[in-house]
């Protein structure tokens, strides 16, 4: 397996996604795959793959949009996965090819440094995997150049917390047990940093992008059990055991419980862009 180019830059995601939260998405792989997978096949559904075409999905974690994506491009195309963590690059590795499709490759790369080759791709793809980027424009530039002439880019990534009830319920809920949080830089890698669409836009114009379009998603995600939920959602080492028990964090997420499990309100931003 090729090695992450020393970058210091990205060096905390990357010491992130290889610890803590590398190990958490590796182990719950099949439960979180279930929460956000109709929020990739709309992204996926933006991007419109054709058999026989090249793509790249960035940030590919555990592999399930990757072999999403080898699955409509067929045996005549082929889809490289990128990522920076080791546990779910491994964990992408043990999955089956679906029938009909070439197995994709999955590469241990910074998407933002790493150079991905020119004009190589006829679509760049990602599901909740651009917003950990330390220099966005450089990241997306980085992508841009990978692609072919008028080659496509679609990602799903969250619109603000607020209106992402599956994790601020939990979270508004668990404050009280918890030490006052220092007030985060909304603008920092992380989940919510392409929550403002005019950023998103910006980014993408001094990439080299054109004919963006950002579409609001709102869905419900889950369909876990209650306990399922509630471990999932506070799921953090003793500090999670500790929160589990507390019968104020389980009604958090209990309101949501219906036949078909709990499902909580989500909100997405479905992007599509043209190298230009
Ligand atoms: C929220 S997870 C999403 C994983 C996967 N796309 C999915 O939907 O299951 C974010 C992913 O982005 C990856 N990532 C973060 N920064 C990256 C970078 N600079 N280059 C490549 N991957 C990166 C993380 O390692 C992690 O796998």
């Amino acid at each position: 397996m090729s090695k992450v180019p020393a970058d210091a830059s990205n060096s905390a995601q990357i010491d992130y996604w290889n610890a803590a939260a590398g190990k958490t998405w590796a182990q719950h792989q099949d439960r979180l795959d279930r929460q956000i997978e109709p929020l990739g096949l709309e992204a996926i559904r933006a991007l419109a793959p054709l058999a026989g075409e090249r793509m790249l999905d960035v940030g590919c974690g555990c592999g399930q949009t990757t072999f999403e994506l080898a699955a409509r491009v067929g045996v005549a195309g082929h889809v490289t996965g990128v990522d920076i963590s080791a546990p779910m690059l491994a964990v992408a590795k043990t999955r089956s090819v679906p029938t009909d499709a070439a197995p994709p490759e999955f590469l241990q790369l910074d998407a933002q440094t790493a150079d991905l080759g020119h004009g190589v791709y006829d679509a760049v793809f990602s599901r909740f995997g651009v917003m950990f980027f330390s220099d966005p424009t450089a990241a997306f530039a980085n992508l841009r150049r990978a692609l072919t002439p008028n080659g496509r880019l679609a990602f799903v990534c969250w619109r603000p917390l607020q209106d992402n009830l599956w994790m601020r319920a939990p979270m508004e809920a668990a404050l009280p047990f918890l030490p006052t949080p220092t007030p985060a830089d909304p603008l920092a890698p992380g989940p919510f940093a392409f929550a403002s669409a005019d950023r998103i836009r910006s980014i993408l114009s001094d990439a080299g992008f054109a004919e963006v379009t950002l579409h609001a998603f709102n869905t419900s995600i889950g369909g876990a059990s209650l306990d399922q939920t509630v471990n999932l959602a506070f799921r953090v080492g003793p500090l999670g055991a500790v929160l589990r028990e507390k019968p104020e964090l389980r009604a958090a997420v209990s309101g949501y419980e219906t036949p078909s499990g709990v499902l909580m309100p989500a909100s997405v931003w479905i992007v599509r862009a043209q190298a230009s």
